[in-house]
């Protein structure tokens, strides 16, 4: 099957995501993470009906107009937090016979200067996949004590110079507020080029990465929603995740080792050569599969 490119997001590995949750006529599927609906669309097209949720209420609207009016009844959409996947499962009266989790952000939310996700694009700090909460990257940024921050910029982005990078926000913020994309990276290229390093472009992505994992509490849902998923899921049913950062692929190799479960891939599957050039994001992907026993 080709990859159907639409301009909100290139779904990553969607031949072999349906393969491994093995799409049957019928059966039923819940994509916890809807985004642009490129998997959920492979799938439908495969003949499974499919629960999608997203927390970003511009997916769900995104989706709708796409694909609403042509899969009719095969399709839910629902807005929501897929930590909350149970309730929602249930609220459906859906007993999924496959799970898929594409974790992340979109390239529709990356690329869109509104969302404030990306220091490619100069916008005031957002970065939350939920536009309704009410906790976003200014609040980290301004309010969070020097401590936290480090902790945060090491944690998640595993910055060598959390330390420095921290106390040069503390510093900036105390004169005025620190409020755009720009600032933050421009901070970022400072300590770099005060510590004699070389400065690349994207040398604040450690940094965006990391306020926008500790924005979203993309670590907490995840093991909330594997935790979920995994009771939801009928016997046989499959689980697949793809992640693209280390700390979430632990979490999903610790949780897929688990006794309700059988794994079925012992490596992660990876994007091809091919697919890496013509979708340049999928680089970092790894694919996970386990089955419900
Ligand atoms: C990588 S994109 C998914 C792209 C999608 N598979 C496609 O083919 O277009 C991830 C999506 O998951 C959503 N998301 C991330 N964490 C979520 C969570 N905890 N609950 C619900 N949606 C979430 C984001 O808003 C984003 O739209």
């Amino acid at each position: 099957m080709r990859t159907r490119v639409n301009n909100y997001h290139i779904p990553v590995l969607v031949n072999e995501i349906v393969h491994y949750l093995q799409v049957k006529e019928g059966n039923k599927y819940i994509d916890a993470t809807l985004g642009g609906g490129g998997h959920t669309r492979a799938i439908l097209d495969k003949g499974g009906i499919v629960l999608g949720i997203d927390q970003d209420q511009d997916a769900i609207e995104y989706t709708k107009k796409e694909l609403g009016k042509i899969y009719k009844d095969k399709l839910i959409i629902e807005k929501g937090n897929f930590s909350q996947m149970k309730k929602i499962a249930q609220k459906n009266n859906f007993i999924p016979q496959g799970i898929l989790f594409d974790l992340g952000v979109s390239s529709y939310q990356i690329d869109n200067p509104d969302r404030g996700f990306s220091f490619n694009k100069d916008a005031t700090l957002d970065m939350r996949m939920d536009k309704s909460s009410d906790f976003n990257a200014l609040d980290i940024v301004n309010r969070y004590q020097y401590q936290d921050l480090v902790r945060i910029l090491q944690k998640f982005g595993e910055e060598h110079l959390a330390g420095p990078i921290a106390s040069d926000i503390v510093t900036k913020r105390k004169t005025a507020e620190i409020t755009t994309t720009s600032q933050l990276s421009e901070i970022v290229f400072d300590v770099y080029r005060k510590h004699g390093q070389k400065v690349k472009h994207n040398q604040s992505t450690k940094v965006f990465q990391a306020i926008r994992m500790e924005v979203n509490s993309e670590l907490n849902n995840l093991k909330f929603g594997l935790e979920q998923a995994i009771d939801l899921l009928s016997k046989d049913g499959r689980l697949a995740v793809l992640s693209y950062h280390s700390l979430e692929d632990r979490i999903i190799k610790l949780n897929i080792k688990n006794k309700k479960l059988k794994i079925i891939t012992r490596k992660p599957v990876l994007p091809s050569e091919q697919e890496i050039k013509t979708n340049p994001r999928s680089r970092s992907a790894k694919l996970r599969v386990a089955q419900k026993l």
